[in-house]
């Protein structure tokens, strides 16, 4: 079989091929050194960082439920300072070798626009930055910021007011064509669909929780089919470019978000359960292009056929 181009551009972003990681399940990257090549995968994004640290949630935090897991980390972070003063100089030298995205949290449009701002200081290497817009709005009672249309083009407005750098958008699993179409029009370069599903797992013995809150995100196998019509319809509704992510295992899985529409891919609790299977994923992914025929794994975007 004949070599296959794996390269992509997601939104501004070059990619040597489509294989992203997916926010919060990869760390900084430098944890997973000693596992496997990092610089080989197509790009890796950093967990959300905002524009102070972050303490997260109580724990338990984590619960495994059938064929996925549960978190509410809560987006516990060191800050954007925090993140760069931690992992600052890996992310530069790996910059060389491949994308780094960072991503963006925040409680309100200025958090937002605060953390855009400490990245542009001191993330020059960034290739992009992630707006996570599923953060609960403290001054709206908590709500996620992205769960309207106009909520999430307010911030990303506001974002794209203060960066030239390719920007994507974190969606939350909910109104998903509305809301891609006004983000697209908000400025965004590029939509991630989707971020965890809201989700509850009751320990019937106690009655209680088994997170310390009444419900978490929902990751993993389970979330793959919808995952995949979503990132459809957000597809069907945008010209920019889709990262598909949800339940991600296998190259195959891989394959069905790009012939949904997708021009990249983010692998997220596969690297809790087999850290390395990114690349894995990125080698079955070109195996399966060769065998379709293509020269060009761009020939394969949307190429689904009812
Ligand atoms: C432990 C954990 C932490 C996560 N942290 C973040 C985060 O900081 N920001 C974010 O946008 N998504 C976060 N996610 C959601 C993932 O990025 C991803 O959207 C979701 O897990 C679905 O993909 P998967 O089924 O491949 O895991 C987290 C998921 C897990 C399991």
């Amino acid at each position: 079989m004949s070599s296959v181009s794996m390269a992509v551009n997601l939104g501004g972003i070059p990619m040597k091929n489509p294989v992203n990681t997916a926010a919060g399940t990869f760390a900084a990257g430098w944890q997973f050194e000693n596992l496997m090549d990092v610089g080989a995968l197509g790009a890796i994004t950093t967990k959300g960082a905002a524009a102070e640290p972050w303490a997260g949630n109580p724990q338990p935090r984590l619960h495994e439920v059938t064929s996925g897991m549960m978190n509410s980390v809560g987006l516990m972070n060191p800050g954007v300072r925090g993140l760069v003063r931690e992992s600052g100089d890996y992310l530069r030298d790996l910059a060389t070798r491949t994308s780094v995205i960072c991503q963006v949290a925040g409680h309100s449009v200025q958090e937002y626009v605060q953390a855009v701002e400490l990245f542009e200081e001191l993330a020059p290497w960034a290739a992009g930055l992630e707006i996570n817009i599923s953060c609960p709005n403290i001054a709206k009672g908590g709500a996620a910021m992205g769960s309207t249309p106009e909520g999430a083009a307010e911030v990303i407005r506001a974002c794209r007011a203060v960066t030239k750098r390719p920007l994507l958008v974190k969606m939350a699993p909910t109104r998903v064509a509305e809301i891609a179409v006004a983000l697209e029009d908000a400025g965004a370069d590029a939509l991630t669909v989707i971020n965890s599903i809201p989700a509850m797992a009751i320990n019937v013995h106690t009655r209680r929780s088994y997170l310390s809150r009444p419900t978490g995100g929902l990751s993993g196998p389970c979330l793959h089919p919808i995952a995949v019509r979503m990132a459809w319809e957000a597809a069907q509704a945008v010209s920019i470019p889709i990262c598909g992510v949800g339940g991600i295992m296998t190259g195959e899985d891989a394959a069905e978000f790009i012939l949904a529409g997708c021009t990249a891919v983010s692998v997220g609790m596969a690297n809790l359960v087999e850290p390395g299977s990114a690349l894995r994923i990125e080698r079955e992914l070109e195996l399966w292009a060769r065998e379709q025929g293509v020269s060009d794994i761009n020939e394969l975007i949307g190429a689904f056929e009812c």
